[in-house]
């Protein structure tokens, strides 16, 4: 990926609407489903990034058909205990984690198919061991390049059922071993350590798979077919977190997210920055609930002067890919932000921990790193401003762009281009609300 270099000034409120990409996760795990379905699967509002493309690259490559028209993809699947058409190869996941440790799990069951996924210099750099160990106590072959990273290799056989306790509180290690649950024999059961996002057991529920919830331990048993004929992804929650930030740092904004998912697995940084003293008013999902469906709905997010606040235990898994804005957020706070209990963040799309407080710190913030997560002191006032590598992560990209905006002098953010992976119309957007 080019670096190109971009540079966002300060601005004037933000004001008006905007309705977020569709969700990312939800699509990844839309299409996926679809490829297992028996039927034709249509899926409306199918994301259109680099990251959903890779997706549907690599099922077509395993034997899936797709067309698409527009933001509507219909997926004509193979069946999950697929008669592969191919008999095995190269997926090149491009830059998707979720692609790269959900996959496995439906591939680990295709008894005599061997497949290796690669991706991107990124995708090299990002542990796949979390999915491997689990997988080959079901009876998978899996092989990984020094059993942590990809390449991954994974040869399909007979699974059994396990329980499992998982050490991360990782959705997409929870996903790969339900999936992999609907194949092998017996039933599954994967216990989280903490809450994560929960689109895979929902989408279970809509396909009608035998599926158990027991707080925090989840269970699924083999099954021959998936009941699917329809999805819809809702706006994604993690994309529409930059501009709502960009509205609570800049005096005056006031914007209205539209079609955004409500999920209260999905929405800590909302709750996060009302704590913090932004207005965020809205019909966000209940924490707990257990709804089948995907919740969707309106979000008004207006400036507040804010306070530091501590994010850290099982608040971190609701808002692991907002973790960096509560940091921005943190930095234009009167007092003391706190982010612990997410080492998770080394392993993104680049050391997010070290990349926040490197890109931070490069445009005026008093941040400091921690193994776990980093502190960030601020006295209410605005950054300065400077330039901020992304380092090659769409959500640096983005985070880089809303603190140029309510800084002093400016940011140019190195590596803009990023942002294509998860919200290619971001700048767009912003432009949009600018003129409001
Ligand atoms: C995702 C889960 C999260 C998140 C990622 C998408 C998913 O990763 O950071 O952007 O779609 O399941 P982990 O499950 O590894 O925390």
């Amino acid at each position: 990926m080019s670096a190109a270099r971009r540079r966002f000034q300060p601005s004037g409120p933000l004001r008006g609407s905007y309705r977020p990409p569709a969700d990312k996760s939800i699509s990844h795990r839309a299409a996926l489903f679809g490829a297992m379905c028996d039927v034709p699967v249509t899926i409306h509002n199918y994301l259109d990034s680099a990251d959903t493309r890779s997706t549907l690259e690599a099922l077509l490559k395993i034997g899936a058909g797709v067309t698409q028209d527009g933001d509507e993809v219909v997926v004509r699947g193979v069946g999950l205990h697929a008669a592969l058409e191919v008999t095995g190869g190269q997926l090149d996941v491009g830059n998707s984690g979720t692609l790269l440790r959900l996959l496995p799990g439906w591939l680990a069951g295709q008894p005599g198919r061997e497949w290796t996924l690669a991706g991107d210099e990124s995708i090299r750099r990002r542990p796949v061991d979390r999915v491997v160990e689990p997988l080959a106590l079901m009876g998978a072959r899996m092989e990984a390049r020094e059993g942590r990273f990809a390449p991954l290799t994974v040869g399909g056989s007979e699974l059994r059922g396990i329980e499992y306790p998982a050490p991360v509180a990782s959705a997409q290690v929870k996903s790969c071993v339900l999936i992999a649950g609907m194949l092998a024999d017996g039933s599954t059961t994967v216990t989280e350590s903490s809450q994560s996002r929960d689109h895979t057991e929902r989408m279970l529920r809509s396909s009608r798979v035998p599926f158990e919830r027991d707080g925090l331990a989840l269970t699924v048993s083999q099954v021959d077919e998936l009941e699917l004929e329809e999805i819809t992804v809702p706006g994604d929650p993690s994309s529409a977190a930059f501009l709502a930030a960009a509205a609570c740092l800049v005096p005056d904004s006031r914007v209205t997210v539209s079609g955004v998912g409500l999920n209260w697995t999905r929405t800590g940084f909302f709750r996060i920055a009302q704590r913090m003293g932004a207005t965020v008013v809205g019909a966000l999902e209940q924490p707990g609930s257990l709804a089948d469906q995907e919740p969707v709905g309106e979000l008004e997010v207006s400036y507040g002067p804010l306070e530091g606040t501590e994010v850290g235990g099982d608040e971190v898994p609701l808002a692991i890919d907002e973790l960096s804005l509560v940091g921005l957020l943190g930095a234009f706070a009167q007092g003391e932000t706190r982010i612990r209990d997410a080492a998770e963040l080394r392993h993104k799309e680049s050391d997010r921990i070290a990349a926040v407080v490197e890109g931070l710190a490069a445009i005026g913030a008093d941040i400091e790193e921690a193994d776990d997560g980093f502190t960030v002191r601020g006295d209410g006032s605005p950054l300065e401003g400077g330039v901020l590598d992304a380092c090659g992560d769409h959500r640096l990209a983005m985070l880089g762009a809303v603190a140029g905006l309510a800084s002093e002098k400016g940011v140019e953010v190195i590596g803009m281009d990023a942002a294509g992976v998860s919200y290619p119309g971001f700048e767009q957007d912003l432009s949009a609300l600018l003129r409001a």
